[in-house]
């Protein structure tokens, strides 16, 4: 074989490969989803870009978050996330989803903070993310409850449409449109049931996810505690006018009590 030959021939092989690298990008790039086409656990569905930013809104994202979108489909909430200035990362099952999101983030200037993985969201570790964004399905949201509410106290999670039953939504909103227009706000309570010791009584807490019941006996009177409530780590309850409010850091509350014009403080520690 001459040296002309021989070129020729490398020429066309390399001609070949490259024409094949650009046949692959070209398909990766003209892939186009189709709306209702089947996921793992649920299709996709677009959420409204309205809603999107809605949702964003209630769970007050910024740059300091690190949002999680569970089945984050053509990357919207991820994109728009990111826009905020939050690191955001997508799980989603698809691959051909999961490239076209990071099409979309690179087209957006946003492909240094919008990440995206092909994974399952129910093999997929949630706890470092500060916000949880859903659009899935009741039954899934169900599914992920127990994980959502064990993650750390004052993680917002916020779902399109679907709610979590008798774990109420600390906010609902409803955008008036015709479909996936309602947004839910929930923010993961923290554990504060038990017995707490203070200086002149003890303060008796039943909690039901937010919501708290129970009693606060001193010496000489035990009254029942009424609008009970913790978000996150905030924890606010009535004793009568008195109004307690305080912050969980462990196994110590400390706080204000308000009664009247006076304000005094209270601190309470864990027994049980
Ligand atoms: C209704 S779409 C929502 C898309 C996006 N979050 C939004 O609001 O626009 C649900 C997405 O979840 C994905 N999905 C379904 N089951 C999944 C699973 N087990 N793990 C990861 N993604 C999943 C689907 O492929 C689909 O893209």
């Amino acid at each position: 074989m001459t040296t002309i030959h021989c070129v020729r021939r490398w020429l066309m092989a390399i001609a070949i490969g490259v024409m094949a690298v650009c046949a692959q990008a070209q398909a990766a790039e003209e892939w186009k989803p189709t709306l209702g086409q089947p996921g793992k656990d649920v299709i996709w569905l677009p959420s409204p870009q309205l809603l999107v930013d809605k949702m964003l809104d209630m769970a007050r994202v910024t740059p300091a978050d690190f949002v999680m979108d569970l089945g984050s489909g053509d990357g919207r909430t991820v994109i728009t996330a990111a826009k905020r200035g939050a690191r955001a990362l997508g799980i989603e099952f698809d691959p051909n989803m999961v490239g076209l999101s990071r099409r979309n983030a690179a087209a957006a200037g946003v492909g240094d903070k919008a990440k995206f993985v092909e994974a399952d969201i129910f093999e997929t570790d949630l706890s470092q993310a500060t916000v949880i964004t859903l659009f899935l399905l009741p039954e899934l949201n169900m599914k992920l409850r127990p994980k959502l509410l064990d993650m750390r106290p004052g993680t917002r999670i916020v779902s399109n449409s679907f709610d979590m039953e008798d774990w109420e939504a600390d906010q609902v909103a409803d955008l008036g449109c015709e479909t996936y227009c309602t947004g839910f706000l929930w923010i993961v309570p923290a554990k504060v049931q038990g017995i707490w010791r203070l200086d002149d009584g003890n303060l008796v807490l039943q909690q039901k996810f937010q919501k708290l019941t129970g009693a606060l006996a001193t010496e000489s009177t035990a009254a029942k505690i009424t609008a009970g409530r913790m978000r996150g780590n905030e924890i606010s309850f009535l004793v009568g006018r008195s109004q307690y409010r305080g912050r969980v850091e462990g196994a110590v509350i400390k706080g204000t009590v308000a009664t009247g014009g006076s304000i005094t403080r209270w601190t309470a520690r864990r027994q049980t």
